[in-house]
């Protein structure tokens, strides 16, 4: 049975070792280990001078993180600890349609904005009778700035219809460059921020209004001078569903529009948004990763199943993951174990494949709609808290609305949105 390359690795984790394994550093790690066990012996004392506890630290937590991690596999991952994190400026770039944001929404509270209770919102979304659910964002530690806008049609100039495809874009070229200029319209927003502040980021996390997130946001997924994104759904170039990189890499990454007149130059044509992004970021000379991401993209659109080559695979919500953005929907899952190898053998690695490694997958049969009592599924996966948010935007009235909206342009810097009862008025009426 063919199985993916990350599966065959875990299965033999010792010969892995020994064919990755950096001689020169494990020569460089014997003196360490020296002081490790050195320092196992001696620790009482070097507790008492606790001045020398960043120097313990220093010994202690760096290499045995290593150890554990899995044979120092990765070591050369400069990331900064969840410490430093918590102390830099992180932005965090929440854009999309509110769509499912019951569903979604705590989660992205809990697993990012919560997680570095630092880091500065900026939401930028279009409107439509959905909007009204962004009232959750009022739980957010931190909020900068918040755009929702009434979406326009965007000027489809000749540098676009150059290098872009319609080919598998709902909506077209004009799909693509509303979502492009969504992307780099929260660039301008942290820029501007920026400069009202006085400060620059760090770090910018570019994430997605319909992501589900099943665990946190770790710090090792921040790499210096590189943009990280997911494996998988690279649809011909990289998977755009989710990315963090520092503000250089990142403001390359985002800038989305203006950069398709370069590509344009460089003789790109028929690009769809994945290849573009790729195709960005090489040109642009940014190196990139990718890591396995605890989210998925909630997404009620129909697909066949089983997926074909070119099909694209509906995770179950209850997956274990991480399921690095693929698409998923609250259901009894239609496969799983052996059925997603047999399903998944067959989908083309470069398009819509996941990884699907260490049983991570569970498949829905997605050519429906959601089924009847999806609501109850979502609960019992997602637990007690995101279940009681997903209530609370159920049974909103139209004050409560209107109410969560002032508390939360309160929090927010910047606001730039329509009349709070236009959005509440849109999804919920009055009474
Ligand atoms: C902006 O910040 C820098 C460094 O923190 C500082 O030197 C400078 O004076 C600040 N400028 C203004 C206009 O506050
Ligand atoms: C096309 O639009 C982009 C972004 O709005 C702009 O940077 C570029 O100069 C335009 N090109 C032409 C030929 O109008
Ligand atoms: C990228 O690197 C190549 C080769 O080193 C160089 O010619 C090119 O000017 C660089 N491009 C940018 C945008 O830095």
């Amino acid at each position: 049975m063919k199985k993916s390359p990350s599966s065959r690795n875990l299965t033999n984790p010792i010969s892995k070792w020994f064919s990755d394994i950096n001689w020169r550093f494990v020569i460089l790690i014997i003196p360490l280990f020296s002081f490790i066990i050195f320092f196992s012996f001696h620790a009482p004392n070097l507790n008492a001078l606790s001045s020398f506890s960043s120097v313990k630290n220093l010994l202690f937590d760096i290499p045995l993180q290593k150890v554990k991690n899995g044979l120092f596999i990765n070591t050369v991952n400069n990331s900064p600890t969840k410490d430093e994190l918590l102390r830099s400026k992180i932005a965090v770039c929440l854009v999309g349609g509110a769509r499912r944001f019951e569903l979604t929404g705590p989660s992205i509270l809990d697993m990012i904005l919560k997680e570095y209770p630092n880091s500065d919102l900026f939401l930028h979304s279009p409107l439509d009778k959905d909007s009204f659910k962004f009232s959750l964002l009022k739980f957010a530690p931190k909020v900068a700035a918040i755009k929702i806008f009434h979406p326009q049609p965007l000027p489809e100039n000749e540098s676009f219809v150059h290098v872009l495809t319609a080919d598998n874009s709902p909506n077209g070229i004009q799909g693509l460059i509303q979502y492009f200029d969504l992307v780099e319209g929260c660039l301008t927003m942290i820029r501007s921020h920026q400069v009202k502040n006085n400060i620059t980021y760090d770090w910018i996390i570019r994430t997605r209004v319909d992501g589900y997130w099943n665990g946190p946001l770790s710090p090792e997924n921040f790499v210096p001078g590189k943009y990280l994104v997911p494996p998988g759904s690279s649809y011909g170039g990289l998977n755009d569903r989710f990315g963090v990189g520092d503000f250089k890499t990142s403001t390359i990454a985002l800038s989305r529009l203006s950069l398709v007149p370069k590509l344009d130059s460089a003789g790109f044509t028929n690009l769809n948004s994945e290849s573009a992004f790729k195709a960005q970021l090489t040109t642009q000379n940014v190196s990139y990763q990718t890591k396995r991401l605890p989210f998925c993209i909630v997404s009620d659109r129909k697909y066949d199943f089983p997926p074909a080559r070119y099909g694209v695979p509906v995770a179950a919500l209850s997956s274990p993951g991480p399921l690095s953005g693929t698409k998923c929907r609250p259901c009894r899952p239609a496969c799983v174990g052996v059925c997603v190898e047999n399903v998944m053998m067959w989908v083309e690695k470069g398009w819509s494949w996941t990884d699907w490694a260490d049983g991570s997958l569970e498949l829905c049969d997605a050519h429906g709609s959601w089924e009847n009592g999806w609501e109850k599924i979502f609960d019992r996966v997602a637990g007690k808290k995101f279940a009681n948010a997903r209530k609370r935007i159920h049974n909103l009235k139209f004050n409560d609305c209107v109410r969560d909206f002032i508390q939360l342009k309160k929090l927010a810097a910047q606001w730039n949105a329509p009349p709070i009862e236009e959005i509440c008025t849109l999804g919920l009426s009055h009474s």
